[in-house]
């Protein structure tokens, strides 16, 4: 790995080792995370990297794009049927920008947009004042209902109604259930409105047919490749024929300037994988496994928010257990599994703090593990609860899951060359 950083500059080349080596020896349950395979590192680190290239295939700014031009439009075609998607727009470089090619494409300065609350599982781009989207559009935001903690589509309904917003976003960051896209389309759309799906977190579960499609019901989907789709780190935008035109003016020259066509290249070949019959079997164990762990924690007390899942999310609430979620991230992250802290629907705690944890089922089903171990991890994770300052407690909980991961190797088809 790295043979030529590994003489020029060994000391960088030990910490990308041990990054290796954390990764490889610990229980790696954020949400957000996925294993690249062997092809997508190779891609991502190919000679495309030397190509500067601006516009569309066909319509460059710059010379020698030919080859360039050949791949974007592969690329384009294998996620158009992958999706069964009108239009597809590769070039964003990550899920934010992908949702800011979107703005850019459909609003002006000063239009009321409808998103879903951060702290109810939205995302950062979707009108968090911390984000200087907020600045410029007016952003309202919908939430849970308190009983159910899922979207509370009546609220929706009366927002869109009073606010007649120019777009609706609806997908989010910590959200474990499926989204009603046909009945949010018709609220947007009878608003006067637009929908735009960010189906950041499900788009390997959309592309495999686990879930629903938000594609026919979407004016734009927007998605980062990292997360369930197991891709590169960059971004993506699908949409109806008819906003094409805007939706290419809004990624280029609105949002961004030249491509990553590295990345470009690793997404090309992400495409054709996630139609494979291997990239489906572990989309469908990746939702089984959530379900599994779900059950699991609800039998040893902990309090899954939403009552359960039907995605690669779980998401806890730790009252009950009477410990933070900041400590039982900690104490979980010197056993060897990787979690983070995260709000609950009405959290008392700051967010720096948290009464909740997300964890989430990717990578460990890309590794291979299946509900037995799943069950293991759950049981940790009690012990590990009910005890997150006892140093024997926890280093016993350390051993038992290096045990377990050992197991199944991150990159099983040997070292990485
Ligand atoms: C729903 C959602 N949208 C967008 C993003 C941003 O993606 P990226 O980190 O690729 O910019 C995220 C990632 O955290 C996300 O969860």
């Amino acid at each position: 790995m790295l043979k030529h950083t590994r003489m020029s500059d060994p000391e960088l080349y030990d910490i990308v080792v041990e990054e290796l080596d954390r990764q490889e020896h610990n229980i790696e349950m954020i949400a957000s995370e996925s294993t690249e395979s062997e092809e997508l590192l190779e891609l991502s680190g190919c000679v495309f990297a030397n190509k500067t290239t601006e516009g569309y295939p066909g319509a460059r700014f710059q010379a020698g794009s030919q080859i360039a031009d050949k791949m974007e439009r592969m690329g384009i075609e294998r996620a158009k049927a992958l999706y069964g998607a009108d239009h597809v727009n590769l070039q964003p470089y990550s899920g934010s920008t992908a949702n800011y090619s979107v703005y850019a494409a459909a609003l002006k300065p000063g239009d009321c947009v409808l998103g879903m609350r951060l702290d109810h599982g939205g995302h950062l781009t979707h009108g968090s004042p911390a984000n200087f989207m907020s600045k410029f559009y007016h952003f309202v935001s919908y939430g849970l209902n308190p009983q159910t903690e899922q979207i509370d589509y009546d609220e929706l309904e009366a927002l869109a109604k009073e606010h007649k917003p120019r777009l609706i976003i609806a997908g989010g960051s910590a959200y474990p259930r499926l989204i009603d896209y046909e009945r949010i389309a018709r609220i947007a759309h009878s608003a006067g409105g637009l929908l735009m799906v960010d189906m950041a977190h499900v788009a390997g579960l959309v592309a495999a047919k686990v879930i629903p499609s938000p594609v026919p019901h979407a004016d734009f989907v927007t998605s980062s490749t990292t997360k369930t789709l197991c891709g590169p780190r960059g971004g993506m935008v699908l949409c109806k024929a008819e906003h094409a035109k805007a939706l290419d003016k809004g990624v280029f020259p609105g949002a961004i300037s030249s491509i990553h066509l590295n990345i470009m290249a690793a997404k090309t070949w992400l495409f054709k994988h996630a139609a494979s019959e291997e990239f489906k079997q572990v989309m469908t164990q990746i939702v089984a496994n959530s379900r599994a762990l779900a059950a699991e924690l609800t039998g040893y007390g902990f309090r899954v928010i939403s009552g359960g899942t039907d995605n690669h999310i779980v998401l806890l609430d730790l009252r009950p257990k009477k410990i933070t979620g900041k400590l039982f991230q900690d104490a979980l992250e010197y056993v060897g599994i990787t979690i983070n802290k995260n709000m609950i629907p009405s959290d008392p705690e700051k967010p720096s703090v948290t009464s909740g944890v997300r964890i989430g089922t990717t990578s460990v089903s890309q590794r291979g593990l299946k509900e037995p171990e799943i069950k293991r991890i759950a049981a940790i994770m009690n012990e590990v609860a009910g005890a997150p300052e006892d140093k024997n407690v926890l280093d016993a909980c350390k051993a038992e899951a290096m045990r377990l991961i050992s197991a199944f190797p991150l990159y099983p088809k040997g070292p990485l060359e």
